[in-house]
């Protein structure tokens, strides 16, 4: 799978994405990375991107040809185009899973007030948005994107079963949670069944604190 990520600031998102379990998947080939400078399709000295809105108004708008330049070089029939928005469909983990399946994603960062109504309409085949609040800079957003998707991929987490029982996993609970040594810390135990060695036993304990969890915390999910 190769992701490109086009924004205005190339060097946040490789700065992110190159350590750690994504920055090793980078680097095993597992996924190709490639983060473009918008800038880079630009023809004027001060490599301009962006102008004020018709109509007036605060802020400035992505203007449309530099977005039409850049998808016209990158873009192929493999490719699927998600502009980063907050305005988007909300991004969750089926939608993560859904991304792993596509040879090509490229990941447009929004900046400023937004960008031209008419590259938004022409060029992107969908639009998400990471949360109910808005960024400086879709960079972020996009790095989190490609987090969630990258360490979905076949051999990115090292063993292949281990994002499957996490947090909207397979099935819409809340993980379960987790102890390791010592056995008694400050006063505080371990809790007795997961010492036990009755794999059923911890199984059906941790199925339950999936779901009390799940119901304390987001009973939405249920
Ligand atoms: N750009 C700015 N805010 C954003 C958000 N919440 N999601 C995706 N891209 C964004």
């Amino acid at each position: 799978m190769q992701i490109d990520i086009v924004s205005l600031f190339p060097s946040i998102c490789q700065g992110a994405l190159q350590e750690s379990v994504i920055g090793r998947a980078w680097k095993e080939g597992i996924v190709k990375l490639n983060f473009v400078d918008l800038r880079d399709y630009t023809h004027d000295a001060r490599k301009t991107v962006d102008d004020t809105p018709y109509g007036g108004g605060v802020g400035m708008v992505l203007r449309p040809e530099p977005l039409f330049e850049c998808l016209a070089d990158l873009r192929t029939a493999k490719s699927h185009v998600v502009l980063m928005s907050p305005q988007g469909k909300p991004f969750n983990q089926a939608k993560a899973r859904e991304f792993t399946k596509c040879k090509h994603l490229i990941l447009i960062c929004g900046h400023y007030e937004g960008i031209d109504e008419r590259a938004r309409q022409c060029l992107m085949d969908e639009e998400v948005s990471i949360g109910d609040y808005v960024l400086t800079n879709g960079a972020i957003a996009a790095c989190v994107v490609t987090d969630a998707v990258v360490r979905l991929l076949p051999g990115a987490l090292g063993k292949d079963a281990s994002s499957d029982e996490e947090s909207f996993g397979n099935e819409p609970l809340l993980e379960y949670p987790h102890f390791t040594r010592p056995v008694n810390y400050k006063g505080m135990r371990v809790p007795e069944v997961l010492l036990s060695g009755n794999h059923q036993e911890i199984a059906a304990w941790r199925l339950e604190q999936r779901i009390l969890r799940t119901v304390s915390r987001r009973p939405d999910l249920l």
